[in-house]
């Protein structure tokens, strides 16, 4: 069984005040995180602290937008692992903006991924093509190869705390997201496919992917009815609490 995931990527938005602001409109609203769906909200890393610090107990989980692999350092500006595992317990790495406007690639992903996992931070490993890409029909070809130089020299055992986000880079902030049965394929054939090759059919069962990419209120089910799909990457959507909520929500009926 894979538990649903459902995370929040606030991108470049919210202020200290205003983190506090949403956190608290979210839990107004949701009430606890439901059983059935595991909640995380990734702000900027200026709001993590009060993030953490308003969400107490309850069953939410934060996550980070990006880190550096080097534990300390002379790395002016850059946030470790280390400093991260104090504050959240999930990490995005590799997310399309990352790689568009600040030159990650495939093996500072694989770095970002080994630095997290070594102080017990769960990436969550961004992957998915370009339009050129998915027009030209490379993207099962585009995802497998980004897939192969996320995990290299991982062990089986480390994939357990990985979850994996399907972004079609063409679907983040468009309004045009992909379709259901589309992206579960791209799941289903590249994503569990190469895990299978890399670690075996149980870690690739195993192992939980969310689509990522435009991701509303209205078109959630439409992803959640897709049996090789255990959440989502909200961006947008996550900065509004009625939208996120509902997204929770949806998700939780569609999976029960
Ligand atoms: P979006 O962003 O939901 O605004 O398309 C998704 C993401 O970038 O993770």
């Amino acid at each position: 069984m894979r538990t649903p995931i459902i995370a929040g990527n606030w991108k470049m938005n919210k202020t200290v005040a205003e983190t506090l602001e949403l956190v608290r409109e979210i839990r107004q609203s949701l009430g606890e995180a439901p059983e059935q769906v595991e909640v995380v909200l990734c702000p900027p890393f200026t709001s993590l602290w009060v993030a953490k610090n308003s969400l107490g107990r309850s069953k939410f989980s934060l996550g980070a937008q990006n880190l550096y692999w080097e534990p300390k350092g002379a790395f002016t500006g850059e946030i470790s692992p280390v400093m991260l595992a104090e504050l959240a317990t999930y990490a995005i790495i590799g997310h399309s903006e990352r790689r568009q406007y600040f030159g990650e690639t495939d093996e500072t992903v694989n770095k970002k991924i080994q630095a997290a996992l070594a102080v017990g931070l769960k990436p969550i490993v961004c992957v998915g093509e370009v339009l050129a890409e998915f027009e030209a029909g490379k993207t099962n070809e585009v995802v497998r190869r980004q897939m192969r130089g996320a995990f290299a020299g991982l062990v089986p055992e480390q994939v357990q705390n990985v979850v994996i986000a399907y972004e079609p880079v063409w679907a983040i902030g468009t309004g045009k997201a992909a379709t259901g049965p589309g992206a579960n394929a791209v799941v289903a054939q590249a994503i569990r496919g190469t895990l299978a090759e890399m670690f075996g059919g149980e870690v690739a069962q195993a192992t939980r992917v969310q689509y990522g990419g435009s991701v509303t209120p209205a078109n959630i089910a439409e992803f959640m009815e897709q049996p090789d799909l255990d959440g989502a990457l909200v961006g947008g959507a996550s900065l509004k609490a009625a939208d996120f909520v509902e997204i929770v929500r949806a998700t939780a009926k569609a999976k029960s």
